[in-house]
């Protein structure tokens, strides 16, 4: 098993398989989009399957593909049907903008992929258009009910964000009427590609959740799966469910499991952080299997605390601003 310096054990990896992305998302892009990275320099599948691998060996039960968005990268689908099969993986999921993922789920279904979550920011076309730039709302919701139709766990992705899509909340909330879905509402964050240009988190998880309580007052608090991101509630009648997730106020870190890889091969121990090894290189030097478990380790043994030391570690560097894409969220 794999253990911080904090004590806490790690079974979860985020691994994001691309920089790229179809959408122009307001609060993870400026409209003119990002610089991208060589293709060179990003893992290939092989790479990236080598470090899957090796970390299940090490107790990392849980996979999520995230991106940039993961239906991109051309190969992807090949690429899940070997991680899947990786001993020790019990779990792969996936954090995907649905709009080139309609056609994929009755073969992520087949593959044993369950789960699937959803960035969808707004339940009005003009507002999606306003907010991710791109005109693609009937495809997403197009998705949204083929992952329900097959009988997928979905949960739903909404960045809260004044100005933009406070209307939503309601209505976001009301389709877990009917749906038995997760609804989770996400507190906003800096990294949107634009060099710490505007400073979002108007809307804390507190301020979210009082929101709620004006029109939802009997939600009732859930118990949270270990190590969840999100603090869940439950509204009487509902199918479905809600989570608020306090990614800016960091409010989870105490128990936080897991560990990440971005695009270009690069371990983060925390989303605030600055990158802490690249196994790009090590993987193109010849780094043995040892190599590469040592070097996690000696990571894991230098963890930050939670998301406040580690911004404040990497303040003397570069701010944190860069793009969510080339994190993997
Ligand atoms: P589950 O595995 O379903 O619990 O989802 P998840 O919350 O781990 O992953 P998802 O990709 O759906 O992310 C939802 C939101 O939580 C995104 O805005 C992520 O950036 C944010 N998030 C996920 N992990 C962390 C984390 O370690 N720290 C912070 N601050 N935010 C995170
Ligand atoms: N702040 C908060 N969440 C973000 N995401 C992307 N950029 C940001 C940001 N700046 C979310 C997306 C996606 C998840 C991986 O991260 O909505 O669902
Ligand atoms: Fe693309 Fe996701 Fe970033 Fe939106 S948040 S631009 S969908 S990677």
């Amino acid at each position: 098993m794999l253990f911080d310096n904090h004590g806490r054990e790690i079974n979860y990896m985020r691994l994001a398989v691309t920089d790229r992305c179809n959408l122009r998302c307001f609060y993870c892009m400026p409209e003119s989009g990002i610089e991208y990275m060589d293709r060179k320099d990003l893992l290939s599948f092989e790479e990236m399957e080598r470090l899957v691998t090796i970390f299940s060996g090490l107790g990392i039960k849980k996979l999520r593909i995230t991106g940039g968005e993961p239906f991109v990268r051309k190969g992807i689908m090949e690429f899940l049907s070997s991680v899947v099969q990786i001993d020790g993986i019990e779990k792969v999921r996936i954090t995907t903008n649905g709009t080139f993922t309609g056609e994929k789920i009755a073969q992520l279904h087949r593959l044993g992929i369950r789960s699937v979550n959803l960035s969808l920011d707004s339940l009005d076309r003009e507002r999606f258009f306003n907010i991710t730039r791109r005109d693609l709302f009937e495809t997403v919701m197009s998705t949204f009910r083929s992952l329900l139709d097959h009988g997928m766990e979905v949960k739903i992705n909404m960045v809260v964000m004044e100005g933009r899509n406070i209307e939503d909340i309601y209505p976001m909330l009301e389709l877990a009427r009917t749906h038995p879905i997760s609804v989770r509402f996400i507190e906003e964050m800096p990294f949107n590609g634009s060099n710490g240009q505007g400073n979002p988190s108007y809307w804390p998880a507190e301020k979210i959740l009082d929101h709620i309580k004006i029109r939802y007052a009997d939600a009732k608090t859930l118990e949270d799966p270990a190590s969840s991101t999100a603090k869940n509630y439950k509204i009487p009648g509902f199918a479905g469910s809600f989570g608020v997730i306090a990614a800016y106020t960091r409010t989870f870190c105490g128990t936080c499991n897991r560990i990440r890889i971005t695009p270009q091969g690069d371990l983060k121990t925390c989303l605030y952080d600055d990158g802490k090894i690249s196994f790009r290189e090590m993987l193109r030097s010849g780094a043995s299997d040892n190599d590469i478990v040592g070097a996690l380790w000696k990571a894991l043994k230098s963890r930050f605390k939670d998301g406040f030391e580690a911004e404040k570690a990497r303040l003397q560097t570069r701010p944190v601003s860069e793009s969510m894409a080339t994190i993997g969220g």
